[in-house]
C-alpha cells in the first residue's frame, strides 16, 4: 500500500492522459473517427491490397499449430483446456502432479468432438489419441488395482507426449536460445528486435538475471551486425521493464529512480555507443505512467543527447493512446530528437477487463469491442505518419486490411515506416506484403527458454486462437475474404457507436445492484484526491456513545 505521504509526483503532466484513462469509449471513438477516413478511391485500394495479402498468405502452407486453434477453439472446453496446459505442463516440477493435472484435465473435454471438425490429419490423430486417453483415464469396468497400474503406464506416456506437444507449439513463438543460435540463422533480408522473453521480476536476483541478459544480448549484438545498416535499421532489443524491478508498480516510483533508473541508464547508453535500437515494450495499463517517465527521464540523459534509437511501444487498444502519442511528440519536439514508436493494438487486452472488473473502476481503460481498437489503430498511425519531426513509425501488426490500409495512407503522405511481426507470426502474409510494398520488416524474436517464456506463449495462444483475432480468422477457410477484411471505419459509421452491451462496465457488473467503487493505486490522481479527503478526518475525534442503543 502506498503511504498516502509518499505520492509519486512525476516531473512531466500527465493530465490529459489521465482525462481519457477511463473516458467514455463512445466520445472517444467518435473524435478518432474523424482522423482516419479515406476518400473512395484510397478505400478501394485498401480493399484490393487487402484481398490480394489475404489470397496469398492463404495459397501458402501454413504452421501446423494454426489447425489445432481452428479445431480445439478458445470459446470451447477443448481449446481452454489446451490452454490451460500450455500455462501450466512445463512449469510443473514433479511427474505426479503433472499426471495429476494431464488426467483431471483430458476428462474435462470431448476431444472426439474437436476432432469431427478437424481440418488436417495432425489434428485428427491428436483428437483420436486424446479421446482413446480420456476413456483410459475414464475406465470403470477393469479391476482398479489393475485400472491404476495402467494408468500410471500410461501417464508417462501422455505427459511426455503432451509436454512435447506444448515444447513444439512454444519453438513455434521462439526463434532460438541463446541469442547466438538465433543471429546464427536470422535471414538478414529482415531487421530484428531481440527479447530475452523476461517480464514480471519476483526477485531481486530474477531482476539481475534479466539486467545480465539485455546486457549480454547488447554485447553480442554489437559484435554481430548485418553489413551497411544505418543505426535504425540494424537488429535491436526490446525490454519489459517489469523483468529488470522486482516492484515496477507506481507504489515504488521513488525506488524506480533510484534503483531502476541506473540500471537503464547503463543498458541504454551501451545501446547508443553501439547504435543499437531499443525499444520498451508496452505492458499492463497499470504501469503506463512509470513507463513514460522512465522513457522521458532516459531520454533527456545528456550522453543520450544523440541517440535516435531510444523508442517505446504504444498499445492503441488503450482510450489514452492518442493522449501518449501527443505527449511524445511533446517530448521529441522538446529534444529535437525523433522517436520510434511501435504501435501495437495491445496484447493484454484479457487480463485488462478482468483487472477492471476487480478493481471496480467507473469504466475500462481499453475499447470493449475489436472494431473499436482497429480504428483507434488507424487513427493513431495517421498521427504518427504526419509528424514525421517527431516519430519514426514501426507499425506492428498482422491484420491485412490494417497493413493495406497503412500502406495506401503513408503513399498518399509520401511517408516512410518500418513494418512489424511476430517470430512465427503472419509469415506469409508479411512476405507477400513486403514483395508488394518493398518496405522494411522487422520481426520480434523472443530468445530464451521455456521456463521464461509462458506468459508470452499464452498471450499467443490467445491472440492465435481468439475467434476475434484476424489470425485466426485468416486460418478458417470457411470465412469469405470480403467478410475478414472489412473496412473497420465504415463498420463502426453504419452502427451508434457504443460499448460492447455484453461486458458491462465494472461499476455495473452486479446491476440492478451497484458494484462497490473501488481504485487504482496506478491512479496518482485519484490517491491524491483520496488523500485531501482523508486530511478532512485528521483532527476528528471519534467516540462509542454507550448509552445510545444502536439498534444492531
Ligand atoms: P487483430 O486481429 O487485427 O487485432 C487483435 C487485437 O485486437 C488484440 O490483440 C487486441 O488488442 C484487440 N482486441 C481483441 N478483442 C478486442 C475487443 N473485444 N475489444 C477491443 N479490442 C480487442 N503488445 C503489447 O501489448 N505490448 C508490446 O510491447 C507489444 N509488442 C509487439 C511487437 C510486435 C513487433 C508485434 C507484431 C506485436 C506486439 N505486441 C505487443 C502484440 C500486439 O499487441 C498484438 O500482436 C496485436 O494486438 C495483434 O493485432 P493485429 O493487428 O495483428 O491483429
Ligand atoms: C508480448 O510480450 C509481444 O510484447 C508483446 O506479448
Amino acid at each position: 500500500m502506498i503511504p498516502l505521504r509518499d505520492l509519486p509526483e512525476f516531473a512531466c503532466d500527465f493530465q490529459p492522459l489521465r482525462d481519457s484513462w477511463l473516458a467514455d469509449e463512445a466520445r472517444v471513438l467518435t473524435a478518432l473517427l474523424n482522423d482516419c477516413g479515406l476518400d473512395q478511391e484510397a478505400a478501394a485500394e485498401v480493399d484490393r491490397l487487402a484481398a490480394t495479402l489475404v489470397q496469398a498468405a492463404r495459397e501458402a502452407p501454413h504452421p501446423a499449430f494454426q489447425d489445432f486453434l481452428q479445431a480445439y477453439r478458445l470459446d470451447r472446453r477443448e481449446g481452454r483446456t489446451l490452454l490451460l496446459l500450455a500455462e501450466s505442463l512445463l512449469r510443473i516440477p514433479d511427474a505426479h502432479t503433472r499426471n495429476e493435472l494431464v488426467n483431471s484435465l483430458l476428462v474435462s473435454a470431448d476431444w472426439q468432438a474437436a476432432d469431427r471438425a478437424a481440418p488436417s490429419w495432425r489434428v485428427e490423430w491428436a483428437g483420436k489419441l486424446l479421446s482413446r486417453a480420456r476413456r483410459f483415464v475414464e475406465e470403470e469396468d477393469v479391476p482398479d488395482a489393475w485400472h491404476q497400474m495402467l494408468l500410471r503406464l500410461g501417464d508417462g506416456v501422455m505427459r511426455t507426449a503432451l509436454g512435447g506437444g506444448i515444447s513444439l507449439l512454444a519453438r513455434q513463438f521462439v526463434m532460438a536460445e541463446p541469442l547466438p543460435a538465433a543471429l546464427a540463422v536470422r535471414d538478414h533480408s529482415f531487421r530484428y528486435s531481440f527479447d530475452c522473453l523476461g517480464e514480471a521480476a519476483q526477485t531481486p536476483e530474477e531482476a539481475r538475471h534479466y539486467r545480465d541478459a539485455y546486457q549480454q544480448a547488447l554485447e553480442c549484438l554489437a559484435n554481430h551486425q548485418s553489413a551497411g545498416r544505418t543505426d535504425l535499421e540494424k537488429d535491436g532489443i526490446s525490454i519489459k521493464l517489469s523483468a529488470l524491478h522486482p516492484r515496477f508498480e507506481t507504489a515504488r516510483w521513488m525506488q524506480l529512480q533510484t534503483e531502476l533508473l541506473p540500471v537503464l541508464v547503463h543498458l541504454v547508453s551501451f545501446a547508443a555507443e553501439a547504435g543499437i535500437p531499443v525499444t520498451i515494450d508496452a505492458e499492463e495499463s497499470e504501469r503506463l505512467e512509470i513507463t513514460l517517465a522512465l522513457f522521458a527521464a532516459l531520454h533527456a540523459r545528456p550522453e543520450l543527447k544523440t541517440y535516435e534509437g531510444l523508442g517505446l511501444a504504444v498499445q492503441a487498444y488503450q482510450k489514452r493512446a492518442p493522449a501518449v502519442i501527443d505527449w511524445l511528440h511533446g517530448v521529441a519536439r522538446r529534444s529535437g530528437r525523433r522517436i520510434p514508436v511501435r504501435l501495437v493494438k495491445g496484447a493484454y487486452w484479457d487480463t485488462e477487463i478482468k483487472r477492471a472488473q476487480e478493481l471496480g473502476l467507473e469504466d475500462y481503460p481499453v475499447y470493449t469491442r475489436k472494431v473499436h481498437t482497429d480504428v483507434a489503430y488507424l487513427a493513431c498511425a495517421r498521427r504518427l505518419l504526419k509528424q514525421p519531426d517527431s516519430f519514426w513509425p514501426q507499425l506492428a501488426t498482422h491484420n491485412a486490411h490494417t497493413l493495406a490500409w497503412l500502406e495506401v495512407v503513408a503513399r498518399r503522405l509520401d511517408r516512410p515506416f518500418e513494418v512489424q511481426r511476430l517470430c512465427g507470426m503472419s509469415d506469409s502474409l508479411h512476405d507477400a506484403y513486403r514483395r508488394l510494398s518493398g518496405r522494411p520488416v522487422r520481426i520480434y524474436a523472443p530468445v530464451g527458454d521455456f521456463n521464461t517464456l509462458l506468459p508470452y506463449l499464452v498471450r499467443r495462444l490467445l491472440e492465435n486462437g481468439s475467434t476475434q483475432s484476424f489470425v485466426n480468422l485468416l486460418a478458417n477457410p470457411g470465412i469469405a475474404p470480403d467478410i475478414l477484411c472489412r473496412d473497420p471505419v465504415a463498420t463502426v459509421r453504419q452502427t451508434q457507436i457504443q460499448a460492447h452491451p455484453g461486458i458491462p462496465r465494472p461499476s455495473a457488473l452486479f446491476a440492478p445492484r451497484d458494484n462497490s467503487p473501488g481504485f487504482s493505486l496506478s491512479d496518482v490522481a485519484g490517491l491524491q484526491a483520496l488523500q485531501r479527503r482523508m486530511l478532512d478526518f485528521r483532527f476528528e475525534v471519534w467516540s462509542i456513545d454507550t448509552d445510545t442503543d444502536s439498534g444492531l
